[in-house]
């Protein structure tokens, strides 16, 4: 069974092709392309300029995937695209494409939700070595942990089954990649904020520990003794499972304004970016850890563009290992990460499969309506 998904909820025009065989799932292809060069003057994504890249490369990307695979229309069983939440006018250009298409080749056609499309980006994307999903995985056992963590969304999922998702925290104000973004908007970095950032926080590091390795007869000083700056860690000790990151944003605003000189001394605004990363990775692991002691999953996955986060995979990873006992651990590939439509490929097997009647499918091309507040 072959399946086409098509991502356009925000700047990325995504397109992709997904082969089901035996129940495992295989990316033929994933195409992904990037408006970051349109929408970094602005320092963040314009939904109208979105819409016309979308419309302008749409098409072309889609072509190239069929050209590339030798894959003609008779080939695809199942056309599956992103329905929402997200820009509504960029949403509209995927979706709209998804019901000409389902309408001309006469395919089932389903809609999947973007954060759905995240979690299932495990389900195709986990092995780098391999495009080929890792036989484990196969054993991807429930109850699942999702975190899910990107540009729009902050969100600690609980699912006792395939397609069964019982939100049980999440963000109160910006999610984590907002702040990301935002804080790097405050530094002069650009947009996006969560490469940079953790690029400079990186490169703080690296020098923190040729400096200890360079003194090894004095008493090795802690990273976190040896903060310059000190950002709080919102929520962290709060009995629920939810999230704040706007204070930490604040946090960050005043951190700058009272020491200026951040912005022109290198050394000090890689520090202010390793600080902030962590607030982040501390508080978002902090309740995952937190969430698995009382729902007790049997696998904690990992999921969008703030999954990307080098230091992130790593420490939830560690902190998974040492805190949760028969608990695995699952983080994507990166390309996987970030917005891409194999996962909402992935995704749309799962619904198409795992749903009894099959005909409000095929009745998509003419009800499927692309929702910017889409719930899951
Ligand atoms: O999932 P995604 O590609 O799009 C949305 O659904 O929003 O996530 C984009 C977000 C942006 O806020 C971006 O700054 C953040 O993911 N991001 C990162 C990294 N790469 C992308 N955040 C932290 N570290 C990264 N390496
Ligand atoms: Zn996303």
């Amino acid at each position: 069974m072959l399946i086409l998904g098509i991502e356009t909820s925000c700047d990325e025009t995504a397109v992709a092709l997904v082969e089901a065989k035996n129940s495992k799932l295989r990316v033929v292809k994933n195409l992904v392309s990037s408006q970051v060069k349109t929408h970094s003057p602005f320092g963040g994504v314009v939904p109208n300029l979105a819409a016309r890249e979308h419309i302008k490369n749409l098409i072309p990307l889609l072509e190239k995937l069929l050209n590339d695979t030798k894959t003609r229309s008779e080939d695809i069983s199942l056309i599956a695209a992103t329905q929402g939440p997200g820009l509504i006018p960029a949403l509209l250009i995927g979706a709209n494409a998804a019901k000409a298409l389902a309408y001309a080749w006469k395919k089932p056609l389903v809609g999947i939700h973007h954060i759905e499309g995240h979690i299932y980006a495990n389900f195709v994307g986990v092995n780098p070595k391999s495009k080929i999903q890792n036989p484990k995985q196969a054993e991807t056992k429930f109850p699942i942990l999702a975190l899910i963590v990107s540009g729009g969304h902050t969100q600690l999922i609980f699912m006792k089954k395939h397609l069964d998702y019982k939100i049980i925290g999440e963000t109160l104000d910006d999610a984590a990649g907002e702040a990301f973004d935002k804080v790097a908007k405050i530094l002069g970095l650009g947009y996006p904020g969560g490469p940079i950032i953790s690029e400079l926080a990186e490169k703080y590091l690296k020098t923190s520990r040729k400096a200890r390795l360079s003194t090894p007869d004095k008493q090795v000083v802690g990273i976190s003794q040896s903060r310059i700056f000190k950002l709080p860690r919102p929520m962290i000790n709060s009995k629920n499972l939810n999230f704040s990151f706007s204070g930490l944003k604040t946090a960050a605003l005043y951190t700058v304004r009272d020491n200026p000189e951040i912005l022109k001394n290198k050394k000090h605004l890689q520090a202010l970016c390793r600080e902030f990363q962590q607030a982040v990775i501390d508080v978002l692991i902090s309740k995952t850890i937190q969430a698995a002691k009382k729902y007790k999953p049997k696998t904690i996955l990992l999921g969008g563009g703030v999954s990307a986060n080098q230091e992130l995979r790593k420490q939830l990873g560690e902190a998974i290992k040492t805190k949760i006992q028969n608990t695995r651990c699952q983080i994507p590939d990166t390309k996987y990460s970030l917005d891409n439509a194999a996962m909402i490929g992935a995704a749309g097997y799962f619904r198409y499969t795992l749903t009894r009647n099959k005909k409000t499918f095929y009745d998509n091309w003419k009800n499927l309506e692309a929702d910017a507040s889409l719930k899951l």
